[in-house]
């Protein structure tokens, strides 16, 4: 545990405990992204981030990568600020550019429930990329309600609301360098 991760924990009451140190993420965020520059080694994918939670972890990932891409970013809202899925997924912001004939790399910072990302692959598949995979940081196994395909995923998790690393709580928390656990 570095000593700005153990600085936020004794600094804000509401969180429980660390769950994924920052060192823990930055190694494996290294791995998966000499993963992904193999897999597209003779392409230029497309990643694309969903905002806002996934975009700590694209930054972070795309400065791993070795090969050329490009990225876009997709918002949506399946939350009204709690803890509870509402299973309610809306667009609140399009991507720039078409995607058909792509090789696309959605980027997610946690897969709980699967909901959230079926929606989305109908939605890409719809507009016929060449490809379309999943790199998910997080990945809540217990939690999921429906079967979706994970090409990558950082760590499986227990079924607790985590927050850090572009994960919030009521839209905050989301700075912190680390994956905690909020007090119950
Ligand atoms: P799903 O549709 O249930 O898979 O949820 C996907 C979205 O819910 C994620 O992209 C997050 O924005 C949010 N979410 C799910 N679990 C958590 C959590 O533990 N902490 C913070 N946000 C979460």
């Amino acid at each position: 545990m570095t000593f700005d991760d153990q600085e936020h924990l004794e600094r804000d009451p509401l969180i429980d405990q660390i769950l994924i140190s920052s060192a823990e993420i930055q190694r494996r965020v290294a791995e998966l992204g000499r993963e992904i520059s193999v897999e597209y080694r003779e392409t230029v994918p497309i990643l694309v981030s969903i905002l806002k939670g996934g975009v700590v972890f694209h930054a972070d990932l795309m400065r791993r990568l070795s090969v050329l891409h490009e990225i876009d970013f997709l918002s949506v809202s399946s939350y009204e600020g709690g803890t509870q899925s509402t299973g309610v997924v809306k667009i609140l912001k399009d991507l720039g550019n078409s995607i058909t004939g792509r090789d696309v790399l959605l980027v997610e910072d946690i897969v709980d429930t699967g909901l959230t990302l079926q929606y989305l692959r109908e939605i890409l598949n719809a507009r016929h990329p060449n490809s379309l995979k999943v790199c998910t940081l997080l990945n809540k196994v217990d939690a999921r309600q429906v079967d979706v395909p994970l090409e990558y995923v950082g760590f499986d998790i227990p079924n607790e609301f985590v927050i850090g690393y572009g994960l919030d709580y009521d839209e905050k928390y989301r700075h912190l360098p680390f994956i905690g656990v909020m007090k119950g």
